[in-house]
């Protein structure tokens, strides 16, 4: 599919007022997105696992305008109160989706939004928080056109997501999801991201992580300024390739279940993100000394339980510990006994592979 694809013809249905409502989780990233085009297209591939419990519900409810607005029109409530300083990135997000939505000047939105995390976590609600909303408006469109197939939905409701945060659009679908062109991934492209096409082992099966909250401050690096940073980078031409070759690695590992060397792969995605972040031009470190007391932990931990509990991490402090679920109690014991002391207030969400976003 191209993007025209995803500009509609005229709406034959006139509906005046209605409610849609969706959830939708997070991701984390294996293979990490970081560096991104115009049009927010990726310069490299990623892969994800969906997540379950971190998760963003959003309901919007729409009544038609006596005449199409020149701006748009729409009030932003998250969790029960009015939040003005998010409605400059939405309404950025809805003159990005316009044409792909021309409706949405002719309807006043009032989008209500929550979190399953508490805010000022450190978690990206981004992912989960542009995927909800993609997702109700692409559904108001539906009732506007109920044509619409299921595949085309969701293909639209993640092709919409990366216009408001590239890693949202691995938020549609579980329970693997890649974005962005990889030749050796058939389906795979830059526009939105597709279910994860080939076998996987079923150690990969309700893998678990646990989110280790060692940072709850506001991100020191915005994503916008993150992705910038690969722009001139002088190891970018390097990383891009990279991540095309660990998607490669990841193909055979998925199917033959090797846990050790996904470890590798998940484990040094991880700490190349990092690595990208300290090369750049400004410079930053995101990891804090008990992000790095956590990942010595977790290596001494493997090496003598024997276990294949693993690492990554986002664009900042906080740690996922990721493992199988057969190693849930051994590994779930040990984050307890000595991991949690390192997190800001011991904090901690456990979460696990989930199968993606859900009508509610
Ligand atoms: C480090 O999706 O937050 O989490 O497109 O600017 O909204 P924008 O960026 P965003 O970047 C996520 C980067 C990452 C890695 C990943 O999720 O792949």
């Amino acid at each position: 599919m191209i993007e025209k694809d995803f500009i509609p013809s005229a709406y034959e249905l006139k509906i005046t007022e209605g409610k849609v409502s969706y959830k939708s989780p997070s991701n984390i990233a294996l293979v990490k997105y970081w560096g991104k085009k115009e049009n927010q297209l990726p310069q490299n591939p990623s892969i994800s696992f969906t997540l379950d419990a971190c998760a963003t519900t959003t309901q919007v409810f729409y009544n038609k305008l006596p005449k199409p607005s020149d701006d748009f029109s729409f009030e932003l409530w998250f969790e029960g109160k009015t939040k003005d300083d998010f409605k400059p990135k939405i309404k950025t997000f809805l003159s990005r989706i316009e044409s792909y939505l021309p409706f949405l000047k002719e309807y006043h939105f009032k989008i209500e939004t929550s979190n399953s995390f508490p805010h000022s976590s450190g978690i990206a609600s981004s992912a989960s928080g542009m995927s909800a909303l993609a997702l109700c408006l692409v559904a108001i469109e539906r009732q506007l056109n109920p044509d619409i197939s299921d595949s085309f939905f969701l293909k639209k409701a993640s092709f919409l997501s990366r216009l408001g945060s590239g890693s949202a659009c691995r938020s549609i679908e579980g329970d693997i999801v890649q974005w962005g062109n990889h030749k050796n991934t058939k389906g795979s492209t830059d526009l939105y991201g597709i279910k994860y096409p080939y076998e996987v082992h079923d150690n990969f099966k309700n893998y678990y992580d646990t989110i280790l909250l060692v940072d709850k401050g506001q991100k020191q690096v915005s994503s916008t300024v993150g992705h910038n940073l690969m722009h001139d980078h002088p190891f970018a031409v390097q990383r891009f390739s990279q991540a095309h070759d660990n998607l490669d690695k990841l193909i055979t590992i998925f199917k033959n279940g090797d846990l050790k060397e996904f470890i590798k792969i998940v484990e040094s995605e991880a700490l190349t993100l990092h690595a990208m972040m300290m090369t750049s031009m400004p410079y930053f470190i995101l990891m804090k000394p008990n992000t790095l007391e956590i990942i010595n932990k977790i290596w001494e931990f493997r090496e003598v339980s024997k276990t294949n509990v693993c690492f990554t991490l986002d664009a900042g402090a906080n740690v996922h510990v990721l493992y199988p679920e057969n190693e849930k109690d051994v590994v779930f014991q040990f984050i307890k006994d000595e991991l949690i002391a390192y997190c800001e207030n011991q904090q901690y969400i456990c979460d696990r592979i989930g199968f993606g976003a859900k009508k509610l």
